[in-house]
């Protein structure tokens, strides 16, 4: 086993306030494996809303960095324009020199960054690179998102130069994309669950009281940073933080048009998700499970070999967190949200 040094924690932001990275051990481990390895595909990792897939990405960049490599990093959906794209200062001259390039490199923010990777296979000797894509899949659209994978693995496999190490990452939570991605062997896929119990206390923490105790806090969000983020912004009022949920994903119209069939497939569902994978057959089910996966409400976790797994898998099978074998619920108060979707739709 090659010894990890340990890396300097990022500072990130989360409930308003800026805290260091924190847990995620098994995940830095894999990090520096990749750094000392580099990868042979692009690795694309996918994991609920809000897990962590951004935060780790950047935590990922001061990883390579530190083991000498030169990073781009895109995240064509960031808040704050000098987030969309981020680079290692060493190759400053490089990124500004493409942008230059593109009429307006910000509409084509994932090419400039192929672009920049490539630039510097040519412009400097042997190096190191690394490309960190954030959410694109959701910014070049499902139809572009296979063809983008291919050309992120021509850049490995036919690099323009020589170089040293390549690495390709891409953060997506997009449950269909998944499916399209996965068919091909331009990638290598693997799945990020919601934080651990102790890496959760540690972001609990950073929380002002009064708030409830972590073991409520837990349940309600499965570990799951944004679901925490979201009981603190609605003032620990579940029902309120539940009502947005069904709002902003127009959860209530959509349980409508299941029509009763579908409506009694979901109920099953609240309480066992794997009747998804059991009951596959049959077309309801079937139905069901698409959009459920579609929605980023339900994901599929049919293994928990660590090694398709980023950080560490979730745990064989925890009803009360709605985490079935082969299909779980993103977080308990998604499935609250469905639960009163459900009751507003009169079942
Ligand atoms: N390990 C961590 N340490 C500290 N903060 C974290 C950690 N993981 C996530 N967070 C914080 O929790 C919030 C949600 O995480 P993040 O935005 O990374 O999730 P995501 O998986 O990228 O979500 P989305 O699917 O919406 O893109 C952010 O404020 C993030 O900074
Ligand atoms: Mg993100």
């Amino acid at each position: 086993m090659p010894e990890h040094r340990a890396v300097k924690r990022v500072r990130i932001p989360f409930a308003g306030r800026e805290v260091e990275f924190v847990d995620r051990e098994a995940a830095l481990r894999q990090l520096g494996e990749l750094a000392e390895g580099g990868t042979w595909w692009p690795l694309v990792i996918y994991g609920p809303e809000g897990c962590g897939k951004t935060a780790l990405l950047r935590q990922a960049r001061a990883v390579f960095e530190d083991y000498g490599y030169h990073v781009v990093y895109v995240d064509p959906l960031a808040e704050r324009v000098e987030e969309v794209l981020q680079y290692t200062p060493s190759i400053r001259d490089i990124v500004l020199d493409v942008a230059r390039r593109f009429p307006e490199p910000y509409a084509r923010i994932v090419d400039v960054a192929i672009s920049v990777a490539s630039h510097v296979m040519r412009s400097l000797s042997r190096p190191r690179v690394a490309v960190l894509m954030d959410d694109v899949f959701q910014a070049v659209g499902v139809d572009r998102a296979e063809q983008y994978v291919k050309t992120l693995l021509n850049l490995i496999e036919w690099p323009p130069a020589d170089y040293d190490k390549v690495v390709v990452l891409v953060a997506s939570s997009e449950g269909v994309t998944r499916e399209r991605v996965g068919r091909h062997r331009w990638a290598e896929i693997r799945a990020m669950w919601n934080m651990p119990r102790e890496g959760f206390q540690q972001l609990y923490e950073h929380l002002p009281s009064p708030k409830p105790p972590t073991d409520e806090a837990w349940r309600l969000t499965g570990g799951n940073p944004e679901a925490l983020e979201r009981l603190y912004r609605a003032g620990w009022d579940v029902g309120r933080a539940v009502d947005r949920i069904v709002r902003e994903g127009a959860l209530d119209a959509w349980v409508f048009e299941l029509g009763d069939v579908g409506r009694r497939v979901l109920v099953e569902v609240l309480d066992e998700p794997d009747i998804l994978f059991y009951r596959a057959g049959d077309e309801t089910v079937r139905v069901v499970k698409e959009r459920l996966v579609e929605k980023n409400l339900v994901a599929r976790v049919w293994q928990r070999d660590p090694d398709a797994w980023i950080d560490v898998p979730p745990p064989e099978r925890d009803p009360e967190l709605g985490i079935g074998k082969y299909y779980a619920w993103q977080t308990p108060i998604h499935r609250e949200a469905v639960k009163r979707a459900l009751e507003a739709a009169g079942r």
